[in-house]
């Protein structure tokens, strides 16, 4: 695991960016698609912004490029709560990409069929990849080349909160064997978080399919997060239930937290 600290939102986001368009890059050099799962919420807005402007816009190949989501609100595309609709309108708007590249999650259809829809359609792509060029399976399960992530106050991350009165456990989650799911939202939120975490039933990844990718990144800010970066980066073992995010620990892949000076103020 690897922690970068920087001083704000714009510098965190533009360190994404860099290590993104690299990676694309790289990709694009040896003829091979480049997989990256999108997370929600507001922190990564700055980031897409960033990528719908130059350098990005025309610098990425993004013919190369095929965008998925981590997890969505089961809600319409055009609902304000939309994940799709926050990537489209930071993003997708702005960059010149081919929409048999953009793999949404139905979040319109009921969520079961939206979640077992959308694990087809990964499952299939990546067979359709591994076509291109190899090494987009290990065994039976998709290898991304990134998955960025966000960290919610409460430890949560993708669509994955802490259990609570009649919201499945991740274990009960994870034993499905399913590589994307549907879960309950958040529960009764407070009024600061409603924004970040609506209480509406959700579509997700699993740990199991994050966890096999080459990397993996959170991307967290706000004094609001320090105390579950801290909990999250030191393992959750402080006695409480660990948070959902202590589930992300890549098989293979690395793992790498880019903070800003506040998100980061509780680490030693
Ligand atoms: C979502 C996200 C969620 C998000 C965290 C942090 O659908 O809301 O996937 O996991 O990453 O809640 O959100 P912010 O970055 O907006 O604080």
């Amino acid at each position: 695991m690897a922690i970068r600290v920087m001083a704000g939102l714009d510098e965190v986001a533009c360190e994404a960016a860099r290590i993104i368009a690299a990676k694309i890059g790289e990709a694009a050099s040896e003829g091979r698609p480049f997989t990256i799962a999108l997370s929600g919420g507001s922190t990564p807005k700055a980031l897409y912004k960033l990528l719908a402007e130059a350098p990005y816009r025309e610098g990425i190949d993004w013919q190369w490029v095929h965008l998925f989501f981590g997890d969505e609100r089961c809600v319409e595309p055009r609902d304000e709560e939309s994940n799709f609709r926050m990537v489209q309108l930071s993003l997708l708007e702005g960059i010149e990409i081919p929409a048999r590249n953009i793999h949404r999650i139905k979040g319109e259809l009921e969520p079961r069929e939206a979640a077992s829809k959308y694990e087809d359609d990964i499952k299939k792509s990546f067979k359709g990849f591994n076509e291109v060029a190899g090494g987009f399976f290990k065994g039976a399960l998709p290898v991304f080349d990134l998955v960025l992530l966000g960290l919610g106050s409460d430890g949560h991350t993708l669509s994955i909160f802490p259990a609570g009165e009649g919201r499945e456990e991740l274990a009960s989650l994870e034993a499905t064997g399913l590589l994307v799911v549907d879960t309950d939202g958040p529960g009764p939120v407070s009024e600061a978080d409603k924004q970040a975490s609506p209480d509406i039933r959700r579509v997700t990844m699993t740990p199991t399919l994050v966890n096999n990718a080459r990397l993996v990144i959170f991307m967290v800010t706000g004094k609001g997060k320090a105390r579950a970066v801290a909990r999250v980066t030191g393992g959750g073992e402080d006695g409480t239930p660990s948070p959902p995010a202590c589930r992300i620990k890549p098989e293979s892949g690395e793992l790498l937290w880019l903070l800003d000076d506040e998100a980061a103020s509780l680490l030693e």
